[in-house]
């Protein structure tokens, strides 16, 4: 796989995290994931998890500069070598400019940008019925994608959590701040020729397969 830095854009309920964890044990590349690290460090009571909570409920972005640092951080360890996944993450202009930057700087060429496509109607779906595994990160969905045994992981019999901002409330606020803020990066990679439309309105398996394909021939 040539690009070194992967980007998974999407509304919040895309995929992005269903398909990046698939692509990544495939590749054996790291998935870097701005919401799980935020949320961990919410979970530890960090300076950054206080920083970040309020905005995270009120489903509103963390500041540029506070993401920026997270994966700057990130990208330059060990693991990180051989290319990597950026889920989630950039979702503003600035944070875009920020990649291109850092990549520049690095000599890690341009990103490759994989925009998973979502009608609007069956995300509230996706979201209010998204369960994630508090051993493994394994996501689940209560409609489309249940557990065999309710509230507990197929894999290693962990307890099952919802997010703090998967309420109808909140995915509305984070649905308008990806409008504003994340749609227009559509318009930003397309320009430089480095985004490549994904139907994600299929079932994860065969979108996880194509993306595994087309990865392996670029
Ligand atoms: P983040 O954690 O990134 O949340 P998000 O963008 O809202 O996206 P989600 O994780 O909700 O959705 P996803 O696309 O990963 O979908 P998933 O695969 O889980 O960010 C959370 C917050 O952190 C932000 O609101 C912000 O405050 C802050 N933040 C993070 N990054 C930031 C940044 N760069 N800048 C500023 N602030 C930042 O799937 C969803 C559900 O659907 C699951 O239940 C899954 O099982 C199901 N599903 C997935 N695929 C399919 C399919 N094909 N068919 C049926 N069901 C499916
Ligand atoms: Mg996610
Ligand atoms: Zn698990």
């Amino acid at each position: 796989m040539k690009p070194q830095a992967l980007i998974f854009l999407g509304a919040p309920g895309a995929g992005k995290g269903t398909q990046a964890r698939e692509v990544a044990k495939h590749f054996s590349i790291p998935q870097i994931s701005t919401g799980d690290i935020l949320r961990d460090a919410v979970k530890r009571k960090t300076p950054l998890g206080l920083a970040a909570e309020a905005k995270m409920k009120a489903g509103e972005l963390v500041p540029d500069e506070v993401v920026c640092g997270i994966v700057e951080e990130r990208i330059g360890e060990p693991d990180c070598a051989n290319g990597f996944i950026l889920d989630g993450f950039p979702r503003t202009i600035p944070q875009a400019q920020f990649v291109d930057r850092t990549l520049e700087v690095k000599g890690r060429g341009v990103p490759m940008v994989l925009n998973i496509q979502v009608e609007l109607e069956v995300l509230m779906k996706r979201l209010t019925g998204r369960r994630t595994c508090s051993v493994c990160g394994e996501i689940y969905n209560v409609y489309f994608n249940p557990p065999k045994v309710e509230g507990i992981c197929d894999k290693d019999g962990g307890k099952l959590l919802q997010r703090a901002d998967d309420n109808e409330e909140t995915i509305r606020q984070r649905l308008v701040a990806y409008d504003k803020q994340t749609r227009p990066l559509i318009d930003y990679y397309r320009a430089k020729h480095v985004l490549h439309d994904v139907d994600g309105n299929r079932d994860a398996e065969p979108i996880a397969k194509d993306l595994v394909n087309f990865l392996g021939k670029a």
